[in-house]
Formats: structure tokens, C-alpha cells, sequence
């Protein structure tokens, strides 16, 4: 079952809550909030504070609370935002030197673990953390912002992945992160992704038709 992630950097912060809810009771599962600090990359958004803000929202309507961080130091900040109400945090392989010991620190804290690859890294940099990883998030634009253009190539990179998993065994979901939109959407699940996260699909317009119209595009076979 394909889960929609709502990026709640598309939204309107002077509506978050009512926003964010019309989109998970449209059926966009999860929630996903874009944690920029304006070095890892040239945009800077919000903390652990949003994730406080939203988590009785997430609690209420059993949405996944899902927390990308894109920030260098992330090991400062993990406890934060577990206790703020991360349910699952994901963290830059190009941002974390010691990737295996913030992998753990995280599940410690009892949040699930994601591991996010920038389009120009390679799978290959996975390799030996794979076993341990809850998730991979695959970046299919240059993380900064939303409303950017979808790189093709990401799709082949989650076939890819999905037989890497396939051949350890590995259960770990794959996300998908940046351009989704209707056109794309059921050939990126097709690939094997798992959860399609999307901002301006959803938060451009009529929020209940545009996550509609995402389902449907995801219920289509390619
Ligand atoms: C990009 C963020 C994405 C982005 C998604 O840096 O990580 O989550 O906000 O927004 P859209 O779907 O508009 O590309
Ligand atoms: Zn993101």
C-alpha cells in the first residue's frame, strides 16, 4: 500500500494545523516536515517547535509524524526531535560522518531511522549501512526548496534500491522526495517506492481533490 507523505513546507504557515489536517483526512498518511539550517542547504525552515505544533494533530488522526533533516550536526538535535514527536527521522548521508552511530542513536530514542541520499550520491554509499536502516529516502530534486522539477533519473535509482533491500532481505521502506506529482507518481511506485512524499501536489490548490487526484494516479498499473 502506497502512503502519501504531506511536505508541509508547501503549506501556508498562517494555516498550518487546519491545512495539514485537511490533508491527512484527505488520506495523505503521514507527515512530513523539511528541517533546513542554511548551511547543509540554502533555505532555512523550522525546528523542533513545528513538530511539537503538529504532534496532537498527528496523535488524534494516527498520522506518522516523519522528519527530514537536511542540517549539518543533525546529532545535536536528534533528542529534540524525538521528544518534540518525531515518529521517524531521516538524516544525510553527505551530512553525517559518523552515519552508523546516528542510525542507532535514533532508534535508540525510539524513532524509526531514515537515511537520505542527495540525487548526485551514489547507492553505493549505503552499502554498509543498509542492514540497518528503517528507511532511504531518495532525493529527487537538490534539497533546498519546494515546487522544484522532478529529476527522471531518481526512478531507475529506486529500482535499484529496491533490488539492493530485495538481496539482504531487508524490509526498510524507500521515500521518495521532491517533483511528485500525478504524472509521475504511479511509474515511481512501480519502481518500488513505498512512500511518495509531495508538497506542491498537495498544498498548491485544492488540497482534498489534489491528494484525490494523487491516489488515483497510484491506483493506475504502469
Ligand atoms: C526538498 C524537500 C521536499 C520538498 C517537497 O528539499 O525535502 O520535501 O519540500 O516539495 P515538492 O513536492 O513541492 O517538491
Ligand atoms: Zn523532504
Amino acid at each position: 500500500m502506497t502512503v502519501f507523505a504531506a511536505s508541509i513546507l508547501a503549506a501556508d504557515f498562517a494555516e498550518l494545523n487546519d491545512q495539514t489536517r485537511e490533508a491527512v483526512d484527505a488520506g495523505s498518511e503521514w507527515i512530513h516536515v523539511d528541517v533546513m539550517d542554511g548551511h547543509f542547504v540554502p533555505n532555512i525552515t523550522m525546528g523542533p517547535i513545528v513538530v511539537r505544533a503538529l504532534r496532537p494533530l498527528a496523535t488524534a488522526t494516527g498520522a506518522v509524524m516523519d522528519v527530514h533533516l537536511m542540517i549539518d550536526n543533525a546529532d545535536a538535535y536528534l533528542e529534540d526531535f524525538v521528544r518534540a514527536g518525531a515518529d521517524v527521522v531521516s538524516v544525510h548521508v553527505e551530512a553525517c560522518p559518523h552515519l552508523h552511530r546516528t542510525v542507532h542513536r535514533i532508534k535508540e530514542l525510539g524513532a524509526k531511522a531514515g537515511v537520505a541520499l542527495n540525487p548526485a550520491t551514489s547507492l553505493e554509499t549505503l552499502k554498509e549501512i543498509l542492514p540497518d536502516v528503517d528507511m532511504v529516502v531518495v532525493m529527487s530534486v537538490n534539497p533546498g526548496f519546494a515546487g522544484q522539477q522532478f529529476i527522471p533519473g531518481s526512478i531507475d535509482k529506486v529500482r535499484r534500491l529496491r533490488r539492493m533491500l530485495d538481496a539482504i532481505g531487508s524490509r526498510a521502506q524507500i521515500e521518495i522526495d521532491g517533483g511528485v506529482s500525478p504524472a509521475n507518481a504511479a511509474e515511481i511506485v512501480a519502481a518500488g517506492a513505498d512512500v511518495l512524499v509531495a508538497g506542491s501536489a498537495i498544498f498548491k490548490g485544492d488540497i482534498a481533490a489534489n491528494v484525490a487526484e494523487l491516489r488515483r494516479a497510484v491506483a493506475i498499473q504502469v
